[in-house]
């Protein structure tokens, strides 16, 4: 047993009402202790008891590590020409995919193990302690299996996205690749992967597809997410809630029809504001969101076309500037709603019994993470009780 008390935390937001004030559940001159990388006390720093080890944080804030449930992580290949396009008045499109899949294909294990390395290292020192990952950029059985089997290497939050746009050798032929999905391509998937996710979408897979992608990952054992309504609506949230979707991501259209029935749901509203920031979108109001009682979530979506960042304090800054959330309520979308989107207990706040996975911020209040935008505020990351990342 080993056991180590964080001292002296000016501001310790734990997410839980019962534990301080408000709904995060602030209290200041804190101290948590953490035995076998489980909390395993909170109260006042004075009142801390013997432990191992005592590591006073003089003053800071700690929040909850963030949970990112939205990530595309293995890939090689570069498309900022693409990005300078858009921003140029070039439209992003499902199709600028197949660039990067040419060169994921292409690229050695090494090579993209390094790549996903580089990027968990970004994510860890931008505070994140759970994170997600998805396939999509292989789109072949053999190397749809070898990218997850990659992504696993980093979490155990990895997602089968073999449905993520129709490979250039199955032009015009979308059913035979959905066939293929859901055959050859699943099996070789399924053991490497928790999830399974469609991008069901204007140019990607329709409706019908995507609920067929969707029920034979659940035959196989994976659970369902999705990929919704990022460039129209199509009538993806309608499924998403239908299938039980742990989470349904990008909303940026969204009726007031898919509000009433995300928020009668257990599915959660995953917003990706780096994904409407970088492909020059309207942000979806989140207003309307949280007026109707559904559960919202904020990750990254980092990948090389859409939204190529790993910082979700950028992505809390959005969202409090552009999408309608307070403070509060985007620190809560990208902690304990990042833990519901992926039906996780054990993380996305600070309680006895709960995974050690929280931050140490430089900053007198959690607001700074959307008050100072671009400015790089973590620490230290912790997760399990111990340090991942140490500024
Ligand atoms: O989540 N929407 C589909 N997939 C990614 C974008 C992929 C890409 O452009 O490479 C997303 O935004
Ligand atoms: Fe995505």
């Amino acid at each position: 047993m080993s056991s180590v008390a964080i001292t002296d935390i000016g501001s310790l937001v734990t997410n839980d009402s019962d534990l301080g004030d408000g709904t995060l559940g602030i209290r200041t001159n804190a101290a948590i202790v953490v035995v076998d990388g489980k909390i395993a006390w909170i109260g006042d720093s004075k009142s801390v008891g013997v432990t191992d080890n005592r590591i006073s944080v003089a003053g800071k804030t700690v929040i909850p590590g963030f949970v990112d449930s939205h990530a595309h992580l293995v890939f090689a290949g570069d498309r900022s020409e693409e990005f300078s396009a858009r921003m140029s008045g070039e439209s992003y499109s499902a199709g600028g995919i197949k660039t990067t899949v040419a060169a994921t294909r292409a690229a050695s294990d090494e090579t993209l193990r390094a790549n996903t390395a580089g990027l968990v290292s970004e994510l860890r020192r931008s505070g994140v302690t759970t994170f997600e990952s998805k396939s999509g950029y292989a789109l072949d059985v053999e190397n749809e299996a070898r990218t997850l089997r990659i992504a696993k290497e980093f979490t155990d939050e990895t997602t089968f996205l073999g449905a993520h746009v129709v490979p250039a050798e199955f032009a015009n032929r979308a059913d035979d690749y959905v066939d293929l999905v859901v055959g050859k391509m699943l099996q070789a998937a399924k053991s490497h992967a928790k999830w399974i996710d469609v991008f069901c979408d204007k140019g990607a897979f329709d409706v019908d597809q995507a609920r067929a992608v969707l029920r034979a990952g659940v035959a196989a054992g994976l659970q369902p997410r999705i990929h919704a309504n990022q460039l129209a609506d199509i009538g993806a949230v309608k499924l998403a809630v239908e299938l039980d979707c742990a989470s349904a991501d990008h909303l940026t259209h969204l009726s007031d029809k898919d509000i009433e029935l995300l928020s009668g749901s257990k599915t959660v509203a995953t917003l990706l504001p780096g994904a409407e920031f970088s492909t020059k979108s309207e942000y979806p109001d989140a207003r309307r969101l949280f007026a109707a009682g559904a559960t919202v979530a904020i990750a990254t979506d980092c990948n090389p076309g859409s939204s190529f960042t790993t910082s979700m304090a950028f992505c809390m800054a959005i969202a409090v500037r552009d999408m309608g959330f307070t403070p509060e309520q985007a620190l809560l979308a990208a902690t304990i709603g990042g833990a519901k989107a992926l039906r996780r207990e054990d993380v996305g706040a600070l309680r006895v019994g709960m995974r050690a996975d929280f931050v140490v911020l430089n900053a007198p209040s959690y607001i700074h993470l959307s008050y100072r935008p671009g400015v790089d505020l973590v620490d230290s990351t912790w997760v399990g009780g111990k340090t991942v990342y140490q500024r």
